[in-house]
């Protein structure tokens, strides 16, 4: 090595030892007869020193002429700072320098690498290399490092064999559009990059393999969020001869080993709530359930008293938001225009302070609402009941639609869980989802779609629902929601032909279709498929989350852009007229 010790490891102890340091100049303070130099590599940060007194004049002027980002090689004693830095844990010792070389030099850097930078977003993308050299981001990586590993070492401790299975493959329905790779060899035909390995960990089921894991990458071409790239990554699994509960007490297993390995938490109880409820309680199928604030429908006690809006509407429901009814005007005006935006879509929103005794000249506790002209204190008074209201708290209340009426409740009640501190980062809540509607009504389309995917198994006991009354099948799927981010999602899947071709009838597949499709699979399945289940993580999700982070691009080391595009390679890009013809394709002008 070129060094004798890293910029991160040097102490009190090693004073007076000769040293050799390698690194990138993060900062030069020049005070004439004084240079200081902060040199920094992956482990840390090591202050250099050249005084004018003791240092020959030839290194001073080297020294005040290093630039940001220069790459230099430094070496001399180890000796006790005068002013000592307790910030950071090399701050007790300095480097008197007394040989330097510069190893390469920079161009002045875009931004300052610095753990604070004054880089925008788009600029740090384009110079991804240098925003990697800041601390908070390597530390990201680190991260994701450490969970990799202890993944391997759970799912390895637990009999798991990772096997990798083809990217170039052929399309595999998750719900998303898939990127597709032209064939050469066989002109106009394409290649699909894999949504997930599902197919394929099913037939190493077929195999024999028992149990299945992949730290693997998947591809869907769908619309960019915060938890959401084009390129993701999933802890993939499958298991053979399971029940559901099976699954869940593997990967329960899974998740605790990483709380307590790489926070240090213990997660406790985990707890498990249906499909059904988590629609019908938190208007959402990933609540994040570190705060109460449970719906409560009103339809009973809020219809039939003349307010229209109320009467006509499918469902009444409201939260209730504990010692909030002191809320001001402004504020209450804040939250109508909050639910009213384009994207929550809610018409209008309803309050009721539930006033304490003494305030507001009264001296029993009374309601205070925006519909006082439709309800009496009485009605009040059975809506506070109903939601297990104490005076001092604010009911939040919207109608309508039900789905409609759910979803705008659901984000006010994660807007007020934000606006209350509710939503404590270094807090964690683990909750499976269970018992998910096997199919989803598309009004687009006409028709139903598998809400997780085509492979997955109705509960036995609905099988014959299946084509009488698809609607109500329940699928033997589960979800698993930390913090209200959907972290994994696996079921039970179907391992006989016939019921796999009767849901690929069912999801509007002809014979043909579904044999070009998925013949392979359910071929396999005539060859003694065992029973089998399993689930994937969304790995990336997984690392943001123990990272405290909502943004999984912080956690991957070269991300695209909410467009797509990777901004640093300037990708996607255009391909030569000679690529497209060997490839047989002609780019139409539209
Ligand atoms: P699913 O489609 O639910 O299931 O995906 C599993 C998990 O992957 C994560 N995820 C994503 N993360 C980042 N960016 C994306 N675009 C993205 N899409 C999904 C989520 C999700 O819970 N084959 C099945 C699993 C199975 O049945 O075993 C599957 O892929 O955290």
């Amino acid at each position: 090595m070129l060094r004798t010790h890293t910029c991160g490891e040097l102490r009190l102890n090693d004073v007076n030892q000769e040293i050799v340091l390698c690194g990138w100049v993060q900062r030069v303070r020049n005070k004439g007869s004084v240079v200081w130099v902060d040199l920094r590599d992956r482990y840390g940060i090591t202050q250099l020193i050249f005084e004018e007194a003791e240092t020959a004049s030839e290194l001073m002027d080297q020294a005040s002429k290093l630039g940001r980002e220069f790459v230099v090689k430094a070496s001399g004693m180890v000796v006790e700072r005068v002013s000592k830095n307790d910030k950071i844990p090399t701050g007790d010792i300095e480097i008197k320098v007394t040989g330097l070389e510069i190893l390469n030099r920079s161009e002045v850097p875009p931004f300052t690498i610095e753990d604070d930078t004054d880089g925008g977003d788009d600029l740090r993308m384009k110079y991804r290399y240098l925003d990697l050299r800041r601390g908070p981001v390597r530390n990201n990586l680190t991260l994701r490092h450490k969970m990799m590993q202890e993944t391997r070492a759970y799912l390895d401790g637990q009999s798991f064999t990772e096997v990798e299975t083809p990217v170039l493959i052929k399309s595999t329905p998750e719900g998303a559009r898939d990127f597709v790779v032209p064939s050469r060899m066989n002109e106009g035909e394409f290649y699909a990059l894999p949504q997930s390995p599902q197919t394929f960990k099913q037939l190493l089921m077929v195999s024999g393999f028992d149990r299945y894991f992949q730290i693997v990458k998947c591809f869907r071409d769908e619309d960019l969020r915060a938890d959401r790239q084009p390129e993701f990554t999933q802890i993939d699994c499958e298991m053979s001869f399971v029940e559901r509960e099976d699954v869940l007490h593997t990967f329960e297993g899974l998740i605790r080993h990483l709380f307590r390995t790489i926070k240090n938490v213990d997660i406790g109880e985990i707890d498990r709530m249906s499909y059904e409820d988590a629609i019908r309680l938190y208007g959402t199928d990933k609540p994040d359930t570190r705060f109460e604030m449970q719906f409560v429908a009103l339809n009973d006690v809020a219809q039939g008293k003349g307010f229209n809006v109320f009467d006509s509407a499918e469902l009444v429901v409201g939260i209730c938001a504990k010692g909030c009814a002191g809320y001001s005007r402004k504020q209450l005006d804040a939250l109508t225009d909050y639910v009213k935006r384009p994207q929550i879509g809610a018409k209008g929103l309803v309050y009721v302070k539930y006033q304490p005794a003494g305030e507001a000249g009264n001296s029993d506790a009374s309601f205070k609402s925006s519909v006082d002209k439709f309800y009496d204190q009485n009605d009040l008074k059975a809506w506070a009941d109903k939601m297990n209201a104490e005076p001092g708290d604010l009911l939040l209340v919207l109608s309508g639609e039900k789905d409609h009426t759910r979803k705008a409740l659901n984000e006010l009640r994660l807007h007020m869980g934000n606006s209350l501190g509710l939503r404590n980062k270094d807090e964690y809540k683990v909750l499976w989802v269970l018992d998910f509607p096997l199919f989803e009504w598309d009004e687009e389309t006409e028709r139903y779609h598998a809400m997780h995917h085509p492979f997955t198994s109705p509960k036995p006991e609905d099988l014959d629902k299946l084509e009488s009354d698809p609607g109500s099948v329940k699928a033997n799927a589960y979800d698993m929601v930390i913090n209200g981010v959907e972290a994994g999602g696996g079921s039970l899947r179907i391992h006989d032909r016939t019921v796999q071709q009767r849901m690929f009838r069912q999801l509007g597949f002809s014979e043909e279709e579904a044999q070009a499709q998925f013949g392979f699979l359910m071929e396999a399945f005539e060859y003694g498929a065992p029973p089998h289940g399993g689930i994937a993580y969304g790995f990336d999700r997984l690392c943001a989350l123990f990272g405290g982070s909502d943004s999984i691009r912080d956690f991957i080391a070269f991300p695209k852009n909410n467009s797509g595009r990777d901004v640093m390679i300037d990708s996607p890009a255009k391909v030569s007229h000679e690529q497209l013809d060997e490839l047989g394709i002609r780019l139409v002008d539209r």
